[in-house]
């Protein structure tokens, strides 16, 4: 199934990606994992939510550095976990974890697109499994890696592909800076990052990149901000009201395009719904409005098949994606009614994580 997330994308991402050439920017310094860690986000809700009995059978659809999965190996006999992650480095992670912990950890590659056929390869059936947990967007380990190009504050390749090299093909975020024209990048930048100075940011790329291509992070994140004027450069606050680089949404938009991130997001929860078993419990943690729009959306049953209704533009989304207070999900019901966000003290402690917002929903 093709989800659209943007009426101006019209054709999904792909077809954009599809008038990508090939990339011409290398990145060839191996990933590593040494030095980076990642604190699991609300770690004790995440672990009331799913409600694990021993023996039971868990789906971690993001491994990440694999914190949850820790977590619920050391606070439930015997339970079993299928790791899923799309990126080679955590799945290498989960691997070892699996050597620990003989037959308690299952780790499977692939995009959350791509876990209905990875299953079919194991003994789990349909509607079998006990919970699913899925904590959206990049690690601490893919932000905190300059050669990754996710960051902002780090310089590095213009790279943000959570599969790293697995589809050598598949574009780059140089690749989108440097080929896409105005119109297009304009409608990533609005559509995935919501960033209203899109037209100004996407003419500063286009004529940037006439005399030399943009190629690193921070050549990316100097262009975006000469599209603003000085008095806005540090009027943009975070969620705890510390100062917000102006390219902060670009970064944001060009991350979740090159990923395909609204897509996967709405394969994983389709594919989260089929493996359930009825009463099983689906936890998902999201950290941008159009993720939880997405989901909230998907979990109180409205119909996301009908790609010309989405449009993430910010003029529509009120219309577009309110939820109707009255329509019910025959597949779900709510374990918690209100979305949950982190304590405070947690905000403080792990800054990266301020913006969750965990929904946790019963399989019906
Ligand atoms: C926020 S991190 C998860 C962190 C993890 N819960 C932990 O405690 O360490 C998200 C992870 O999901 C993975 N991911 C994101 N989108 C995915 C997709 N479509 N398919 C599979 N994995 C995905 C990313 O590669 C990343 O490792």
């Amino acid at each position: 199934m093709v989800f659209q997330c943007s009426k101006v994308l019209h054709s999904s991402s792909l077809l954009v990606k599809s008038m990508l050439p090939i990339r011409i920017w290398r990145c060839d310094i191996p990933y590593s994992t040494k030095n980076v860690h990642h604190t699991p986000v609300m770690l004790r809700e995440v672990l009331h939510y799913l409600n694990l009995q021993p023996g039971q059978v868990v789906l971690d659809m993001t491994f990440g550095g694999g914190g949850h999965t820790k977590a619920i190996l050391s606070t439930v006999p015997e339970v079993t976990v299928l790791a899923l992650d799309r990126d080679p480095t955590a799945v290498s992670l989960a691997e070892d974890l699996a050597k620990e912990h003989p037959g308690r950890v299952k780790p499977l590659l692939g995009r959350f697109s791509e876990l209905q056929s990875l299953l079919s390869h194991t003994k789990i059936r349909e509607r079998s499994v006990d919970a699913v947990l899925l904590d959206a967007g990049c690690s601490s380990m893919q932000m905190d890696q300059a050669q990754r190009g996710f960051a902002l504050s780090k310089d590095g390749p213009l790279d943000m592909r959570m599969d790293g090299d697995r589809y050598p093909d598949m574009p780059r975020a140089a690749d989108v800076v440097n080929t896409l024209d105005q119109q297009a990048l304009t409608s990533i930048l609005s559509a995935y990052g919501e960033e209203r100075r899109a037209w100004k940011i996407a003419s500063a790329i286009v004529e940037a990149r006439r005399s030399t291509p943009i190629v690193t992070t921070q050549q990316l994140a100097s262009v975006v901000a000469g599209a603003f004027p000085a008095a806005a450069m540090y009027a943009r606050k975070d969620r705890l009201n510390r100062p917000s680089h102006v390219a902060t949404k670009t970064f944001q938009a060009l991350r979740i395009f090159v990923n395909d991130e609204l897509n996967e997001l709405h394969a994983g929860l389709c594919t989260a719904q089929t493996c359930l078993r009825p009463g099983g419990r689906l936890v998902v943690i999201t950290f941008h409005s159009l993720e939880d729009r997405l989901v909230k959306r998907f979990i109180h049953g409205q119909d996301l098949s009908n790609l010309d209704e989405f449009h993430f533009d910010q003029k529509q989304k009120k219309a577009k994606f309110s939820v109707r207070p009255k329509e019910k999900s025959e597949h779900w019901s709510p374990v918690k009614r209100k979305v949950v966000t982190p304590e405070k003290q947690e905000m403080l402690e792990n800054p990266r994580g301020r913006s969750a917002k965990l929904r946790a929903v019963l399989r019906l």
